[in-house]
């Protein structure tokens, strides 16, 4: 007995020494004693009596960069919005900027080897089996049609019947409920009914958000030691996260189990669809979950802040309406795929809405070797480079000076949606990594929209409320998007 305490005393004493030592290390390279505005800014959280967001603050100080670039010493951040560097960083120098061991640890028990979370050969291989499957035209159709499915048999007679009642609708919960019920059906070709009439407790998807949302936080303890520790001694939030992604890996692996039981062969969705070429249980788990983590809530919260921007500028929900009518005739039916390719208006304001609330805020990478960036600055090896989506869609540079202004109309030539350049339009990333689900997106955004838009007409509750994110991977706005709804005239 006396020996076994003596051994737990000297593992735990050791532990912590080690833990002490590697804290050290890391104060010592993030600079603590900066005292330049910024980094005096950042630790006192004065920024929060200027700006809603600490996304605002960035795009405050990046505007007024000469280069746009600044550096967060007390983080060890370099953050740019300037796209020369993007594309440096994306594509021409892509091998010395891989995502790295900091971001693969904070999302490595939820996601494994999924795609999101990977480098090198597993990221090469999930890339490639999954852009023949996500690029052939099938799938395309097929998930084109999974959408429609879900947007007429649940999301038309939810809005039908709450608009009957005239109660408020939180329109970011329902566009959660969309895409998580849409994402798995295309992924595993299992079906969670979350947008049921009742809008009911779905137990996969709280699992799924707790995983997320604790994920993330991870990256805003003081030190990854922090939450090293706690997962070590299962304590606080660090339990909780185990217990969701117990959750999560056991529906995972049920719904493995059952497509295997009944023959994949034959299925469209992409579960089977991998499954044709990989026997790895665990690793089928981690590419499905990435999966879903890829496609719920970029989409949701996309379109939560279309709906958001539509009410400040009516006018282009009129231009939508008659392009729709132009397009369609009087035909009351969803749009066709070919009919909603024909839609500019409808596609420029889609894109335009994503420029300015892009769905996935700022994306960090990793510097292997020392290297020098376009605008001249130095980044030591082993910093983290990020590169700030909600920023750059606000660079007077990129845009112009009516950058703020949502203006669909800036993406049309003659009536016809000219696309950007990847590495200054960077929502949907950029380059060798460029996202694989963007033209599956824009289809869901755009027929979610068309259907809302053509069938009711949509009042915020609080029109002159101010977007204010919480924390997690992707942009969700606190306290949802309250809407009234009201059906149309036929
Ligand atoms: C508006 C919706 C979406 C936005 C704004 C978006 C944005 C992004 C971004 C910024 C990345 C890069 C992430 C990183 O490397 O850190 C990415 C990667 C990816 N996205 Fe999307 N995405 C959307 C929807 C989707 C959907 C619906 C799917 C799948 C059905 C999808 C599949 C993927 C995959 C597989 C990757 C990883 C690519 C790689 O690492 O090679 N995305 N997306």
């Amino acid at each position: 007995m006396d020996l076994v305490a003596a051994l737990s005393f000297l593992f735990f004493g050791f532990t912590i020494l080690f833990s002490l030592f590697s804290f050290l290390i890391y104060v010592l390279r993030l600079k603590p004693w900066c005292n330049c505005d910024v980094c005096k800014t950042y630790l006192s959280s004065s920024w929060t009596k200027d700006f809603a967001n600490l996304c605002d603050w960035y795009t405050h100080l990046l505007r007024k960069s000469k280069t746009g670039t600044i550096h967060v010493h007390v983080l060890g951040n370099i953050i740019t919005a300037n796209p020369e560097n993007v594309e440096h960083m994306l594509k021409t120098k892509f091998e010395n900027y891989p995502k790295g061991k900091p971001f693969s640890a904070l999302l490595g028990d939820l996601l494994g080897r999924g795609i999101f979370n990977v480098d090198g050969n597993h990221w090469k291989f999930q890339r490639k089996m999954a852009s023949l499957e996500l690029g052939s035209v099938s799938i395309r159709m097929h998930a084109f049609d999974l959408i429609m499915s879900e947007i007429r048999s649940r999301l038309l007679p939810l809005l039908s019947s709450v608009a009957d009642e005239q109660r408020v609708l939180d329109l970011q919960d329902v566009f959660r409920r969309f895409s998580f019920d849409n994402i798995c059906k295309f992924s595993f070709g299992l079906d969670p009914g979350c947008l049921e009439l009742s809008l009911p407790a779905c137990k996969f998807a709280a699992a799924f958000d707790t995983a997320s949302k604790l994920s993330a936080e991870r990256a805003l303890a003081p030190s990854p030691i922090v939450w090293k520790i706690k997962r070590l001694l299962s304590i606080g939030s660090e339990k909780e996260l185990k217990e969701a992604i117990k959750k999560v890996n056991e529906l995972a692996e049920g719904v493995i189990n059952e497509r295997r039981k009944a023959g994949f062969s034959k299925n469209n969705d992409l579960l089977s669809r991998f499954m044709t070429s990989i026997t790895d249980e665990k690793y089928l788990r981690d590419i499905v979950v990435s999966f879903l983590l890829a496609g719920r809530d970029t989409v949701a919260s996309g379109l939560t802040s279309f709906f958001w921007l539509l009410s400040q500028r009516p006018e282009v929900e009129s231009a939508i309406r008659a392009e729709t009518e132009k397009v369609m005739g009087l035909n009351q039916d969803l749009p066709s795929f070919q009919e909603m390719r024909e839609m500019h208006c409808l596609n420029a304001a889609v894109h335009e809405s994503l420029r300015l609330y892009p769905p996935v805020q700022f994306d960090s990478k990793f510097s292997q070797e020392d290297d020098i960036l376009p605008d001249g600055t130095f980044v030591p090896k082993g910093t983290r480079v990020t590169y700030h989506q909600y920023a750059m869609g606000r660079m007077e540079q990129i845009w112009g000076p009516d950058c703020l202004e949502f203006k669909p109309e800036r993406w049309l030539k003659n009536a016809v949606f000219v696309p950007a350049n990847p590495f200054k339009y960077t929502v949907f990333h950029a380059g060798v990594r460029i996202c694989l689900g963007k033209e599956m997106a824009l289809v869901e955004m755009k027929a979610v929209a068309l259907a809302i838009i053509r069938g009711f007409n949509t009042r915020v509750v609080d029109p002159n409320q101010v977007p204010r994110f919480s924390p997690g991977l992707t942009a969700t706005v606190r306290g949802g998007l309250p809407v009234v709804i009201q059906e149309r005239e036929a």
